[in-house]
């Protein structure tokens, strides 16, 4: 790890608000890059990161069963902001197999198919994303479930070898929302339809009055399986 930008991130961490620090590291750190599943939350950051510089690198990985709304504003985020979203794809032959192995919708059937699935369709891809990156971006905030509720705002992430950053650990859901309101920053319309946490189409639904905000979420599994392996403790 490279205590020196650890610690003098932290240091500023003391002293700005979240976009003055998003600022600070674009103008004095490089290999900077943001995760973007197009969340608001991401596209909060995505808002504060292309203000400061357009050429700033903004990363999605398109997993090839998103939903149509999340292109979208995939889309509408490249049109407002005058950039081309990167965009990392899995390969072509590890879904040729999956397909082959365990069939269309196979991650239905067991965690681990779904686990494949999600390695396959994810986390290489994510692997290919962050070569020379040195500080990750995420837009995880820790009210969104347990498993997030004390990641701290920077650290070292062992699973992918990376300072990973995470600006709005500590933001309110309502925070993130008067901010896209406030700088009319494109949103996922699925947010407005019961999703407040999207990912896969076939494994995000929409929640109830009263159910957790990732309730959507593999809905099919216990809580405790709910990650993809992304966001691994
Ligand atoms: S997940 O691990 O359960 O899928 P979630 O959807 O809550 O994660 O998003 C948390 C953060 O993970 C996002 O703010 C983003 O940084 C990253 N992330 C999740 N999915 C993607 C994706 N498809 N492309 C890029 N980044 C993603």
């Amino acid at each position: 790890m490279n205590l020196k930008i650890v610690n003098d991130i932290k240091e500023k961490i003391l002293s700005l608000n979240t976009s003055d620090l998003i600022k600070y590291i674009l103008e004095n750190h490089k290999n900077v890059a943001l995760s973007s599943s197009l969340s608001a939350e991401d596209q909060v950051l995505t808002d504060m990161i292309l203000k400061v510089n357009r050429n700033s690198r903004v990363f999605t990985l398109d997993t090839g069963r998103l939903h149509s709304e999340t292109y979208k504003v995939m889309d509408e985020t490249n049109l407002k902001y005058g950039v081309k979203l990167d965009i990392f794809f899995p390969k072509f032959d590890s879904v040729e197999n999956l397909y082959k192995t365990q069939g269309v919708n196979g991650h239905f059937e067991s965690i681990q198919n779904r686990k494949n699935c999600c390695n396959i369709r994810k986390i290489e891809p994510l692997k290919r994303a962050l070569k020379g990156v040195d500080i990750w971006i995420t837009g995880l905030r820790a009210s969104q479930s347990i498993t997030r509720e004390d990641m701290p705002i920077i650290e070292w992430d062992e699973n992918f070898k990376v300072i990973k950053l995470n600006p709005l650990i500590n933001w309110s859901e309502s925070q993130v929302w008067e901010y896209i309101k406030a700088n009319k920053v494109p949103y996922n319309k699925l947010h407005d339809k019961g999703y407040p946490s999207i990912g896969c189409e076939p494994c995000t639904r929409a929640i109830k009055e009263g159910e957790d905000i990732r309730a959507g979420r593999w809905w099919w599994e216990d809580p405790e399986h709910k990650e993809c392996g992304l966001h691994k403790k």
